[in-house]
């Protein structure tokens, strides 16, 4: 700890007197100042494990800002004798001890005075949030094999976390926390399932990051937060999923589950989806049956399998409508209508059978039903305007047999007229 403190003196005092004052994010060409004969010295060395930091040093946003090795390790960077260099009365850390590391992060990044001189935006609570996570409250016990912040940032080579090639950014987040809680020794050892991993690979919000490339789709950090317990703003991780789905969210709010699902200490979300592995959910699951997930909690003749049966009718009943709605319209443009208006009765229709999807998080048949009359009233709109056009297209081939009959009645008499003059 002293030694530690030591080193931040000196890394403050270097600051101030090398770099005095220089204005924030000023880009210095890496390498290019006079005083840094650590990595001078460390890139020309033979063993890999101690020339690697050196050869990282280009892209290390630190390094790009003129913080040196001695910025984390202390040390003498203006000294070209190891010796000197490297000596521990002048600051310098070789090794850090795992649970030194994040104290020594945090000698700066949670310095806002310092950090204001750099990168005014960047917070300055990492420390502070990690102390409260599982991972720093098991590091102060003394538990090493926990995450600490070179794990998943790295020590040297750092980047800037919305560089797409950091090992945080959304779309690499998943592996970095991957190296340990994908396995499942470890994590055997506290009680952990250690599928965490493989469940979320399966889900949609796992397929919309790496297929749509949606940043928007929670990852890892989204739920359980980089560095705190909890994402900020979030009282438990099972309020989560209502911050991105708040619809959702405000329908169950309204439902009886609220009240018996905070009485059982059952979590909103994850008792019908799950939190990892989430799924695209259907109207299919609606119901008691197997793979249904009222069965879960609710048996055949109970008020929520009731419920259950009407709601999964009225669903059934709406897509059936919109199913044959959509396909005669369909087959009338086909046959060259222009049919703009029932286009927007099915947009319509359309609509309220989302809606009706998000309502059935109030598990209120009623409320459904609502909806899917809609459903029904705009695809019944849609079928009328089918059944006119349907009309016209026969009325308009009656008009063309007709005029047909009439112009070859009209050749023939031409054909009779022609002969009989020729004659
Ligand atoms: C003149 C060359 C030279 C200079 C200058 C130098 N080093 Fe080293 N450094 C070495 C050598 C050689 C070793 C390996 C032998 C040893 O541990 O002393 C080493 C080892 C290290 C280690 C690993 C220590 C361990 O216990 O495993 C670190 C970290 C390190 N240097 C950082 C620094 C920093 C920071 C500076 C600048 C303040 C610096 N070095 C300056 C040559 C140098
Ligand atoms: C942002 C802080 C930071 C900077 C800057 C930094 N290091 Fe390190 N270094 C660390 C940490 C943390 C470790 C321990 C790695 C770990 O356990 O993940 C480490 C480990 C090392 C080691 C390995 C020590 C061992 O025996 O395991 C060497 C060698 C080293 N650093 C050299 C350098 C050199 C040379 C530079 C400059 C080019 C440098 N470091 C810049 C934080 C830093
Ligand atoms: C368990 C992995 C993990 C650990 C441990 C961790 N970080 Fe982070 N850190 C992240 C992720 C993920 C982000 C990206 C956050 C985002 O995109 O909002 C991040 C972002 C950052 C940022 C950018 C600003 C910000 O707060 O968003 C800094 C600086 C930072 N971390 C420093 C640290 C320091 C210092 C420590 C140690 C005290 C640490 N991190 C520990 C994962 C981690
Ligand atoms: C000597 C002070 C100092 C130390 C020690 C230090 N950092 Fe930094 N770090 C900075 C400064 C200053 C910046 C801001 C650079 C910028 O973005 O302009 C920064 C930037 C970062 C960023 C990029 C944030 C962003 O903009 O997205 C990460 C990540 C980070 N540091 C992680 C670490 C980790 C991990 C450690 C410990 C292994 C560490 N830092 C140790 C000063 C320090
Ligand atoms: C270096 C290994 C390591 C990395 C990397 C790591 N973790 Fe952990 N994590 C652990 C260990 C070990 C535990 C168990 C700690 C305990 O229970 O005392 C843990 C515990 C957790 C817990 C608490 C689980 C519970 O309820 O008991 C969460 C949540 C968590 N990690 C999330 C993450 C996230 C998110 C990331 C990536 C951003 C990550 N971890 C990266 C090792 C790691
Ligand atoms: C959509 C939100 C969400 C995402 C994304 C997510 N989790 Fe979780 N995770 C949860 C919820 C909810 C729990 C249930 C425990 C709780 O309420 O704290 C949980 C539990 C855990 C646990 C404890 C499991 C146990 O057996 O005790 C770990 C570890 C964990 N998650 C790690 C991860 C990792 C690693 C990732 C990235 C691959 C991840 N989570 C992605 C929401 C999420
Ligand atoms: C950070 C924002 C965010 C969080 C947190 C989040 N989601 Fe999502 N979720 C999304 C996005 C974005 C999509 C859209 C994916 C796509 O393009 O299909 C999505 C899709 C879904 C879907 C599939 C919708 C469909 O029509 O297929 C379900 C179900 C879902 N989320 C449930 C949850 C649950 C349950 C939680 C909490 C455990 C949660 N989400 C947490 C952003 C989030
Ligand atoms: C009682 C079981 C249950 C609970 C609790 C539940 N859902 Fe759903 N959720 C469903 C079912 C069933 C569907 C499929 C609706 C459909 O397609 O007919 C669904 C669909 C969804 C969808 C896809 C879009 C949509 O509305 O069709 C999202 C997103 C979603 N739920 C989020 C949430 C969130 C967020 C919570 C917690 C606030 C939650 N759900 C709680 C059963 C539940
Ligand atoms: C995780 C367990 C669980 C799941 C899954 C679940 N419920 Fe419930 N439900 C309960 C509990 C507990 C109550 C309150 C006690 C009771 O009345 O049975 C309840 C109450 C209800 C009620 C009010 C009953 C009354 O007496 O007024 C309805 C309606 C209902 N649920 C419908 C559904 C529907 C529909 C689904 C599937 C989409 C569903 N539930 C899924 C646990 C669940």
């Amino acid at each position: 700890m002293r030694n530690h403190l030591l080193a931040a003196a000196v890394v403050l005092a270097h600051a101030a007197a090398a770099w005095a004052v220089p204005p924030a994010n000023v880009v210095r060409a890496p390498g290019k100042h006079a005083e840094d004969t650590c990595t001078a010295c460390h890139v020309a060395l033979d063993d890999e494990h101690l020339r690697a930091p050196a050869l990282l040093a280009n892209g290390d946003i630190h390094h790009t800002q003129g913080i040196t090795c001695a910025g984390c390790h202390g040390g003498d960077p203006a000294s070209e004798n190891a010796a000197v260099a490297m000596n521990p009365a002048r600051g310098f850390v070789g090794k850090f001890s795992r649970r030194a590391i994040p104290e020594m992060c945090g000698s700066c990044h949670s310095d806002p005075t310092f950090m204001l001189r750099y990168a005014p935006n960047i917070p300055t609570d990492q420390l502070a949030q990690y102390r409260t996570s599982k991972h720093g409250l098991a590091l102060a016990k003394g538990d090493t094999s926990v995450a600490v912040c070179s794990s998943c940032h790295g020590a040297h080579g750092v980047l800037q976390v919305n560089d797409a090639r950091s090992p945080v950014y959304p779309t690499r987040v998943v592996d970095t926390c991957g190296r340990c809680h994908g396995d499942a020794a470890l994590m055997t050892r506290y009680g952990i399932k250690g599928n965490e991993i493989t469940e979320y690979k399966q889900s949609v919000h796992y397929a919309a990051l790496v297929t749509k490339n949606d940043l928007s789709a929670p990852t890892c950090k989204s739920c359980h937060g980089a560095h705190g317990a909890t994402p900020p703003g979030v009282s438990s991780v099972s309020n989560v999923c209502g911050t991105c789905h708040p619809t959702q969210r405000e329908r169950f709010d309204l439902s009886p589950h609220k009240d018996a699902f905070a009485a059982l200490q059952q979590p909103a979300c994850e008792s019908c989806h799950g939190n990892h592995a989430i799924l695209h959910p259907t109207d299919g699951w609606i119901g008691v049956g197997e793979k249904q997930v009222c069965g879960n909690c609710h048996s055949v003749g109970d008020a929520g399998a009731t419920a259950a049966f009407a709601i999964a009718g009225a669903l059934e009943r709406a897509t059936a409508a919109t199913a044959g709605a959509e396909g005669r319209v369909d087959r009338v443009k086909r046959a060259g209508m222009l049919m703009d208006d029932a286009d927007v009765k099915l947009e319509d229709a359309h609509q309220s059978l989302v809606v009706a999807q998000v309502e059935i998080h109030t598990v209120n048949p009623t409320r459904v039903d609502e909806q899917t009359k809609a459903v029904l009233a705009s695809t019944g709109a849609a079928d009328t305007l089918a059944a006119k056009a349907e009309a016209e297209i026969r009325y308009r081939r009656t008009g063309l047999f007709i005029s047909l009959g009439v112009i070859a009645l009209a050749m023939v008499a031409l054909i009779f007229k022609v002969r009989a003059m020729e004659r």
